[in-house]
């Protein structure tokens, strides 16, 4: 099986990518990646050149020639971007217009709204869309894109994995989280390799990966500004970031931090129903831990063990120790569903 892989994202760490790799492994293809951002692949000149004066040949010198061979001998053609403003990074979408040469300028007469002839008499590819998005849900991002795409390959002879909140999968903390998205894409790659992706491992995928209002919170603390134009406050985004998934038990309570490195309070302040983290106005705290800020990020990012480094006295709780118990069930990721 010689599988491509087409990586439109320009980011060094892309966030796709990670689901890509998932996906390939899952799959079990050994696949080549054409880094569309780092090619040298100039914006078509629309001189129509392929078509009329060198058949099959574009006039521009330079990386597109090579890709267009890759392309052609593939059996396994993976699409792997973040959408840009509801389409793909201009990098990418100058490597998709490349594509003409591989057109003929005649005329098909099987697509309704009109379509050119393939210039090649290739057996069918088997394509797939990877993409992870900005915002909550892929929903309504993709419109364009899976537009494009079904023009590209014919409706439903693609397969896709567009995945909402895609800036997640590069925090640490979130790892318990995000692991498992990728543990479903992994899945995904072995059905796609087996002969295609069943309607239930789809509907999983489209679950987002924290309920709207917890990823906008943890999104809204992630950019090291204040949103109300204040100074930034590091440590207060993460406090932010880490009660955000916070999922009420019916208790009442105030967890009140303390930084003691750094020299800063907070309080997750939980109710019925929701919650709020507060650094003014403080109220009577029912619990209170006392930790170097360092040490909690460590915990958070799992690199070290909240209740060993408890023994260990590293920080110090008092007040009502039940709520250190039950941390994942509040805190934690979401259960599997
Ligand atoms: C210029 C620009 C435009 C973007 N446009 C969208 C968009 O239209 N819809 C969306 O959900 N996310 C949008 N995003 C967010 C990215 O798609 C998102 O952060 C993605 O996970 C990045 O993936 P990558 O790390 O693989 O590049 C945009 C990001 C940038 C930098």
């Amino acid at each position: 099986m010689n599988a491509i892989v087409i990586n439109g994202s320009p980011r060094v760490k892309s966030n796709t990518m990670r689901l890509t790799r998932a996906f390939l492994d899952g799959a079990g293809f050994d696949a080549e990646i054409i880094d569309a951002a780092k090619l040298d692949i100039k914006p078509c000149l629309g001189c129509f050149g392929c078509w009329k004066n060198t058949p099959g040949k574009c006039v521009i010198n330079d990386d597109m020639s090579g890709i267009l061979n890759q392309i052609i001998g593939a059996d396994v053609i993976i699409w792997s971007f973040p959408p840009y403003y509801f389409s793909v990074p201009s990098g990418l979408k100058a490597l998709i217009d490349r594509q003409l040469p591989l057109n003929l300028p005649f005329m098909s007469e099987e697509s309704v709204f009109g379509a050119h002839a393939q210039r090649y008499d290739l057996p069918r590819k088997r394509v797939a869309a990877i993409s992870t998005c900005g915002f909550w849900t892929a929903a309504g991002n993709y419109d364009g894109v899976a537009a494009m795409f079904d023009r590209m390959y014919g409706k439903d002879n693609w397969s896709k994995i567009f995945c909402g909140q895609g800036e997640l999968f590069r925090v640490p903390e979130l790892s318990a989280r995000t692991d498992l998205y990728l543990k479903a894409v992994r899945r995904t790659g072995a059905e796609f390799a087996k002969g295609g992706i069943t309607q239930k491992t789809q509907a999983g995928l489209a679950e987002p990966l924290y309920e709207r209002k917890v990823f906008e919170q943890m999104a809204d603390a992630s950019w090291g500004a204040a949103k109300d134009g204040g100074p930034p406050d590091g440590a207060f985004d993460f406090t932010t970031q880490m009660a955000a998934p916070y999922r009420p038990d019916g208790k009442e309570r105030v967890i009140e931090f303390v930084y003691t490195d750094i020299y800063k309070r907070y309080q997750i302040v939980c109710r019925a129903a929701d919650h709020d983290v507060i650094r003014a106005d403080f109220l009577p705290c029912t619990t209170r831990i006392e930790t170097p800020f360092t040490v909690r990020q460590a915990i958070a990012r799992g690199e070290i063990s909240g209740f060993k480094t408890l023994l260990q006295k590293k920080y110090r709780v008092t007040g009502d120790f039940s709520v250190m118990k039950r941390w994942n069930k509040l805190f934690g990721a979401p259960p599997r569903r």
